[in-house]
């Protein structure tokens, strides 16, 4: 099994990639909630000439965290700085805080990675918008404290409980993004068939074979479509026609529910390695992944199927996973929990 963690900024596409993105809310489709909860934020905020309270979006990777942050500086009309939560040390934080333009957007992507110390040094700049920095060192060291710019910190996280809670009760609004529904995903591979250089032409069930088989999940419907579109150059005269589009998802095992090789890989290790049930550690050494991309990546889309629990003695394939993958259902599988 090889998969990276997804990376946060669609680094390695081309640049003209980049403004495929969303640029506003009304072009982010879906997550209607969240939407109308930030236009009332953004709309308040900017009739009063503050800054926006923080906010921390929460969700399984590719559903639309980066997007969104970027899409908030956009309707503020506010500058826009980032940085990774695990590569952050207090002064680098301190150099950055001190740089930003009033109403700022201060973007941290995987701010659950951040260490405990530099996340304690932020209350002060989320607080009150000033921060202690030191002045020399030894036992003549002194703390001055510097006032900052009204900033938002914007967080992304792919997992809420693995921030410090003092931490997480200092954003004001904490915003979680829910899967797709295939509709959704729909307009989305509809609209990027448009954008792409040269534009795709994609038949309508064909859109909807791939919007179904995404995963709930933005970033693989996008992918999926790039693939596909290279299969139908190849194979055929490059219109994605429902056949096509088939055939093509056959071509790359992604199965009827939208499983790939590696969540296969994964369920039937579970269930013929360990009977069904096992724990994190265990499973990353049988399919030599690590946990984080285990619990981060796979299991959350696993769960949403209902092809996986978790218990306090380990995760556990259900019985609609053993169906799914042809395995007779254990007969004593649901009272073992
Ligand atoms: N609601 C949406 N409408 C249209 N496109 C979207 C939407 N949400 C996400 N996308 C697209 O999906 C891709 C992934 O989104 P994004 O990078 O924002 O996800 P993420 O939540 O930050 O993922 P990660 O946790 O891996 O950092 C982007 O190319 C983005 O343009
Ligand atoms: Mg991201």
């Amino acid at each position: 099994m090889q998969t990276l963690l997804s990376d946060s900024d669609s680094e390695g596409l081309e640049d003209s990639q980049y403004s495929l993105r969303p640029q506003t809310l009304d072009e982010f489709i879906g997550q209607g909630r969240v939407k109308k909860q930030l236009r009332i934020h953004i709309e308040a905020a900017k009739s009063r000439g503050q800054a926006l309270a923080h906010i921390l979006f929460v969700s399984p990777p590719g559903l639309g965290k980066t997007t969104l942050a970027r899409i908030v500086a956009n309707e503020m009309g506010s500058s826009f700085k980032s940085a990774v939560g695990p590569a952050m040390e207090r002064l680098d934080i301190a150099t950055l805080l001190t740089n930003l333009e009033e109403r700022a957007i201060f973007f941290i992507d995987e701010i659950h990675r951040m260490k405990g110390y530099v996340q304690e040094s932020m209350y002060p700049a989320m607080e009150d918008y000033k921060i202690d920095l030191p002045i020399g060192q030894g036992p003549a060291a002194d703390i001055i404290t510097v006032p900052l710019a009204h900033f938002t910190l914007v967080g992304a996280t792919t997992r809420e409980g693995l921030l410090g809670g003092p931490f997480r009760d200092r954003f004001g609004n904490r915003i979680h993004l829910d899967y797709y529904s295939p509709e959704e995903i729909q307009i989305a591979i509809n609209r990027l068939s448009e954008r792409l250089q040269p534009s795709v032409k994609i038949e309508e069930d064909a859109e909807y074979e791939l919007a179904r088989r995404s995963r709930g999940t933005m970033r693989i419907a996008e992918n999926m479509l790039r693939k596909v579109r290279d299969y139908a150059t190849v194979e055929s005269d490059g219109i994605i026609t429902y056949e096509i589009a088939q055939e093509a998802l056959d071509f790359f095992e992604i199965d009827e529910l939208g499983l790939d090789d590696n969540d296969r890989t994964y369920l039937r290790t579970m269930i013929e390695k360990f009977r069904g049930r096992a724990g994190l550690k265990a499973m990353a050494v049988a399919v030599s992944e690590d946990e984080r991309t285990i619990e981060e990546v796979y299991e959350p889309y696993l769960i949403k199927l209902g092809f996986l629990t978790l218990t306090p003695m380990g995760r556990v394939a259900t019985d609609a996973a053993y169906q799914h993958l042809g395995y007779p259902t254990p007969e004593y599988q649901s009272t073992l929990f």
